[in-house]
């Protein structure tokens, strides 16, 4: 059971991190100066900085990106959902990030540097799994007290649009938020942190 739900996870990131490769080609295609500047593959794979054009990202959607061989979820947030994320500080293991991995530029509760976009490591603190993205507020097989956020398919374990892990699950640590940094409203540069851009 637990093999499958590791399949069903990377399988789900494989086939949404090649349509965002793909976004960023035609990018490109349509500004020559712009697109020079995205690395090879080879120099992705080795750990370098990745742009990555947010515009298209609807309020309440999610697109994920790939940054050194790992998924990156980034969630336009709504107030609706900003405002959730207060009601669940009681139920959540580290609501203020103390135990867990973000730039210190990063606000510690809605872990992000501007509230409406969430960038997260998209890597289950347990053992590594690709948590499905889950918005919805309430659905049948989470639940009533569900407000949105993030179920990792392997063992369960719950996060919130924070990637704040709720108590009592098997991954022990919120999802790591990496180094990132704006270079203008519309684009995030992954891997570059936000002082120095
Ligand atoms: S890998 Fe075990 S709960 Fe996510």
């Amino acid at each position: 059971m637990s093999n499958d739900g590791v399949n069903a996870g990377r399988r789900r990131f494989l086939v949404a991190a090649t349509s965002v490769v793909g976004a960023a080609g035609a990018v490109g295609a349509a500004t020559p100066f712009v697109g020079s500047w995205f690395p090879s593959a080879k120099a992705k794979a080795a750990g370098a900085p990745v742009k990555v054009n947010i515009a298209k990202v609807e309020p309440g959607q999610q697109m994920i990106a790939e940054w050194r061989g790992q998924p990156v979820f980034i969630v336009r947030r709504t107030e609706e959902i900003l405002a959730n994320l207060t009601k669940i500080d009681g139920s959540v293991a580290d609501p203020e990030s103390a135990a867990s991995v973000q730039p210190e530029y990063v606000d510690k509760k809605t872990r992000a540097i501007k509230p409406e976009i969430l960038v997260l490591v998209g890597l289950c603190t347990h053992l590594g799994c690709s948590p499905s993205f889950r918005p919805e507020v309430a659905p049948a097989d989470l639940g009533p007290e569900w407000v949105g956020g993030y179920f990792c398919p392997c063992h369960g374990s719950r996060y919130d649009l924070a990637g704040r892990v709720y108590k009592a699950q098997p991954a022990p640590l919120n999802l790591p938020v990496p180094p990132h940094s704006y270079e203008s409203d519309e684009v995030i540069v992954i891997g570059v942190d936000q002082e120095k851009a």
